[in-house]
Parts: structure tokens; sequence; C-alpha cells
């Protein structure tokens, strides 16, 4: 079948071999009621378990025998597959210390070190209505239908108790998670995730993507933290340029993602070679300050490309979703994205939004549920 394990030591949705379709969402809790707030989780962990094996989200589902109850499965993925769902949760800043201060739900003393608003980078233009969140949920998909259907039940079930703060639809992806996954294009029309941490990579994932052993809290041990950005793209402007400039200003070629300088898509990126007196890779393009040799570091890339629609003034409101699953956002996000000041490219990009949420290790068995060690 097309379905994702639930359990494992870590969640799905983050080396999981990247869906097409994305739909994020980022709850308030409504509630200071701790025991409620469990309930939820313990709720949301069933209905999760079943939406990603293919099932109505609860037992009697979209058509119940009892036709005067509401049916606890809302009907519009009656007849679709599993289609590779998979549901990632993550707990925000202010789910351990509120916007006010208050340590709502006792777990102040719980809160990872490394869990912080990401500071202000040159250039933001952050809507504080599409930024942040107490809770989230990563829904990705091979159909679109499936994810949309698995947040809209997770944010019935969560009537009264949380509140839908903001949500992003994503509908290609931008990246691969696993060496046999074909590299994708972004709206830029170049190849996006190349050079991304794969799934395969297991030294890597546990230095870059994993949260250790004595990292911080217990309870986040076989975690991460999700970083979000929505990143409109100036596609205007870009469409205007020659091809010559945009891959000076990414670093690779168009055609077949080679590093400049290069022929094939994997060939090694080679910051030295030179090419009719210059460097082949510009030094102020995004390949060269966000590689790891400039940067120091290295993320899982995971993002989608949207499109909501217009501005108003005649251009698509469009661009990349952007998401990267790290060990400790200060020396995963945040570094890369302080090296990439100088980046060419930030002439055609735009961030709209940003959060951070730490995300738990796997749902172990059939009794646990996504924060039980947290709670
Ligand atoms: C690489 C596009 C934003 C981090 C790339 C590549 C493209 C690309 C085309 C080369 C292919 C690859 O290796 O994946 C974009 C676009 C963005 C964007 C269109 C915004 C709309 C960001 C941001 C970060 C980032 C915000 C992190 C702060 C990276 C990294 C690489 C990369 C780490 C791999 C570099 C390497 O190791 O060679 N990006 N990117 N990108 N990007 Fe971005």
């Amino acid at each position: 079948s097309d379905a994702i394990a639930f359990t494992g030591a870590h969640q799905a949705g983050i080396t999981t071999p990247q869906q097409d379709r994305l739909h994020f969402v980022a709850f308030d809790v409504i509630t200071d009621d701790r025991d409620v707030l469990v309930e939820l989780l313990k709720n949301w962990t069933a209905a999760a378990r079943r939406m990603t094996a293919g099932q109505d989200a609860g037992p009697t589902g979209a058509l119940p025998d009892n036709a005067y109850v509401p049916p606890d499965d809302t009907g519009e993925a009656i007849g679709l597959p599993a289609a590779g769902l998979t549901l990632t949760v993550g707990f925000g800043p202010t789910l351990f210390t509120a916007a006010d201060g208050r340590d709502r739900f006792g777990l102040a003393d719980r809160r990872p070190a490394p869990l912080q608003d990401l500071p202000p980078f040159q250039g933001d233009e952050l809507d504080p209505a599409i930024s942040g969140g107490d809770l989230c949920v990563q829904a990705c998909a091979n159909d679109p239908q499936v994810a949309v259907h698995a947040v809209r039940n997770l944010a019935r079930i969560g009537q009264g108790v949380v509140s839908v703060r903001w949500s992003q639809l994503g509908f290609g992806r931008t990246s691969s998670t696993s060496t046999g996954q074909a590299t994708p294009r972004n709206l830029f029309g170049m190849k996006d995730g190349t050079d991304n941490l794969k799934a395969e990579n297991a030294k890597a994932l546990d230095d870059f993507v994993w949260v250790a052993d004595g990292d911080g809290p217990d309870w986040l041990t076989g975690g991460s933290y999700v970083v979000t950005r929505r990143i409109r793209m100036e596609i205007e402007a870009w469409d205007r340029q020659p091809l010559r400039e945009q891959e000076q200003v990414i670093g690779r070629t168009k055609g077949t993602g080679a590093p400049l300088g290069q022929k094939a898509e994997f060939d090694p990126v080679d910051f030295r070679k030179q090419q009719g007196g210059r460097f082949a890779i510009p030094q102020d393009s995004h390949v060269f300050l966000a590689h790891p040799t400039n940067s120091g570091t290295a993320i899982l890339r995971r993002g989608y490309s949207f499109v909501d629609g217009s501005d108003g003034l005649g251009r698509l409101d469009a661009g990349l979703f952007f998401i990267a699953y790290q060990r400790n956002p200060e020396t995963g996000f945040v570094q890369v994205q302080k090296k990439l000041r100088g980046d060419r490219m930030n002439e055609y990009i735009q961030h709209t939004s940003s959060a951070v949420f730490a995300c738990p290790p796997g749902v172990r068995d059939g009794e646990d549920w996504w924060g039980r060690a947290l709670f």
C-alpha cells in the first residue's frame, strides 16, 4: 500500500521521501487547561494514526450507522488511498511561555533552550498574523485532498481547544530528501534539493537533524526542530533576467542543475574553479553562500512552492514555503540565513512569515501519543 508507517524512533515526514503536496497548519491553544490540551493531543494521535493508514479520522467514520450524530470524519477522502500521508507535530515557543509571559501549562521548565523566536534578519517583511503558533502540524501527501482532509479533521477535533492561526498550502516539492528521488524544480525554474541532506546519510542526519541525548531536555531526544519561512518570489522580475544572470544568482545551471563550471547535476561544487578570469561560481551566489564550506553547517530542506492568488498589483503572490529541519535552529537555519545576507538572490525574494517548532521524537507504539514525554 502507499501508507507510510506512523510509528518509529523519529516522526515520519522529516526524512520520508518528500511527497508532492503540503498543507501546513499552525494552531493557537485557546484553553489554559492542561488536561484538556493533553486530551486533545491523545485524540489527535489516534486520528493521525488512522488517517496515515488511509482510514477515516474516527472509528465510526464519515458514514456512521447513527445518522443523528455528526460523523467523526468529514468525508472528502472517502475512496482515496493514504497517498503517502505523513503528519508531523511540533511545539512552538509560546506553548511553553505565552506571549504575555505566563506559563499556562506548567511547561516553562521543560522548554528546550534552543526553542527561541528566530532573530530578525535583514530584509525580513514578516507578517505576525501568519507567523508563530503554539502547535503545528505538517501534513504531506501525494494527493492534495488527502493532506487538506487530514488538517481539516485535526482542526475539527480541536474545536474549543485550539484555533487555526495560519495555514499554508504547497503544491510541488522543492526538494528531495532521498537519493532515490529525482530533483524537482522550484518556481525560478531551477532544480532544488540537489545538495540537500538525504535520508540515506545517517551520519549527517545524526550530526545535523536529530536532537541527540544530552542536547537538551530528554523529552526531545530523537526529535528535531522545524523552521518555516514563507518566501515570496518576485517571479516577474526574475523572468526578465537573462538565463546567464539567473544561473549566476543561483550558482548552478538551469538545464542540468550542474554547479557552474561543471557538467552534471551531482558533480562536486568547486569554488576555486576559474572561468574567463572569474570564479565560475560567483561568491555572492546562493549556492556559494549556503554551501557547508561557507556556512559551516547543514540543514534538511523540505519546502514547497505556493501560489496564493495575486497581490492586487497585477502580480502572482507566489513563492517558496521554506521548511527546514535541524538539530538546533541556532546552528542550523539561523547560521545559514545569516550567511545569506549578501545573497544575490535577495533581490528576487522576500520573507513574509517565520515560525519555529520543536518536533518530538516518533510515536513508539499503540499506547504512545504526541508529546507524551513532554507532559
Ligand atoms: C541550495 C533555491 C532559500 C539554503 C539551493 C539551490 C537552489 C535554491 C536552486 C541549488 C540546488 C540545491 O543544492 O538544492 C532557493 C530559493 C529560495 C531558497 C528559490 C527562496 C525562495 C533558501 C533559504 C535557505 C537556503 C532561506 C536557508 C537559510 C540552501 C542550502 C542549499 C541551497 C543549504 C545547499 C547549498 C549547497 O550545499 O550547495 N537553494 N533557496 N535556501 N539552499 Fe536555497
